[in-house]
């Protein structure tokens, strides 16, 4: 990704060239993957993160991805539009770097221009000489105090959520022989990958946004699968990369449907490294999510998706906490549109 504008101020601003959306970055409906905005948003993130890590002399330093907080998909980005991608450096903790992201897309024969998504990540700059040591950040100068407070508030709501949340270390999707439509085994889906040099960062480890796109690939598989129409990306529940994948590990990505409403379905996806030939570590998980996805008629309007039938005990559990999830992300959606008094 080529780089429009250095950064000018303070906090550190970062608008990419624009780039045309190809038939290569769609779905057959022409709606560019979520996993390839995702990709796009982790390059501006990673390069504005790097670049600030490395503003002061010191020892040089590369921002690996460490969360990517949950995220909306507001609009369709369709081929022929033209993505714009923005990115803020908005905090700083001693060893953590805020990013906020924008994704405009736009229209070039009409003019008009949509918010696709509005991200926030955060980076972690590693040292180039010892990948495994995590190194400071240079302070962020903010131009008014209150925006120090805010991030300090976002910062310690993020911690505080990483050390709440459980570690999702369930087992990973097993296939069933002739599985009923409808039910958890008839969609799951699994991809292998094997990590490449082309996956990742010029020091061995693989770019979040490669593992993010292949991630919403395998969610998109099994949404599909459950309900056999055109299907989009709705949103992305907060991803932690708990551990760096290193090239040459294999790494498996499974799907399966935990919870469906009306008209939306969510899987949760779980990434688990292999280092083959590394005697040293064993496999491990290295990152999971939950994918929120919404069935599309032709005309591109939303529609109601057939029912999953939870069948084992652990398949009834989860549907209830992903019951409870949807519930709670839809009274806060339900808040944020309700006029302020
Ligand atoms: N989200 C946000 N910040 C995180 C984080 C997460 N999931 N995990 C760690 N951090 C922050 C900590 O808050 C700390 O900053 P602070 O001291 O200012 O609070 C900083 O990272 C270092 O934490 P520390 O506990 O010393 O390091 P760690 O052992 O947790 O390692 C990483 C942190 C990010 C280096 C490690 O988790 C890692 O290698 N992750 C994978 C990175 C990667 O490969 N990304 C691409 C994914 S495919």
């Amino acid at each position: 990704m080529q780089i429009s504008k250095l950064p000018g101020h303070h906090r550190g601003n970062l608008s990419t060239l624009p780039g045309i959306m190809r038939p290569d970055d769609a779905n057959v409906a022409g709606n560019v993957h979520g996993g390839t905005i995702l990709k796009m948003i982790e390059e501006a993130g990673a390069i504005i993160s790097t670049r600030h890590c490395n503003s002061q002399n010191g020892e040089r330093c590369v921002a690996a991805l460490a969360r990517v907080e949950r995220t909306d998909f507001l609009s369709p980005m369709c081929i022929g539009e033209v993505a714009h991608v923005s990115a803020e450096i908005t905090y700083t903790s001693k060893h953590s770097v805020e990013v906020q992201v924008n994704v405009m897309s736009e229209n070039i024969l009409t003019g008009t221009k949509k918010l696709t998504n509005k991200a926030t990540l955060w980076y972690v700059p590693l040292s180039l000489k010892n990948v495994d040591k995590v190194l400071e950040v240079p302070p962020v100068v903010y131009s008014r105090q209150e925006q120090e407070e805010e991030g300090r508030k976002r910062y310690e709501a993020q911690k505080l959520e990483r050390m709440e949340t459980k570690w999702r270390n369930g087992d990973i999707v097993q296939p069933v022989p002739n599985p009923e439509p409808n039910t958890v085994s008839y969609s799951q889906s699994s991809l292998i990958h094997l990590v490449g040099p082309s996956d990742c960062t010029l020091h061995g480890f693989v770019h979040g946004g490669v593992t993010m796109k292949l991630m919403d690939e395998v969610a998109g598989i099994v949404a599909a699968r459950h309900c056999k129409t055109n299907i989009v990306t709705a949103s992305v529940d907060a991803i932690n990369f708990h551990d760096k994948i290193r090239k040459g590990y294999v790494i498996t990505i499974s799907g399966r449907m935990t919870f469906t409403s009306n008209k939306s379905m969510e899987i949760e996806v779980l990434v688990d490294a292999d280092p083959v030939v590394d005697n040293s570590q064993k496999r491990y998980r290295a990152a999971s999510a939950f994918f929120t996805y919404v069935s599309l008629s032709q005309e591109g309007k939303s529609l109601p998706v057939p029912q999953l039938v939870p069948e084992t005990e652990d398949e009834k559990k989860r549907f209830e906490e992903g019951k409870g999830r949807y519930l709670q992300m839809k009274a806060k959606r339900q808040g944020q549109a309700e006029p302020q008094p």
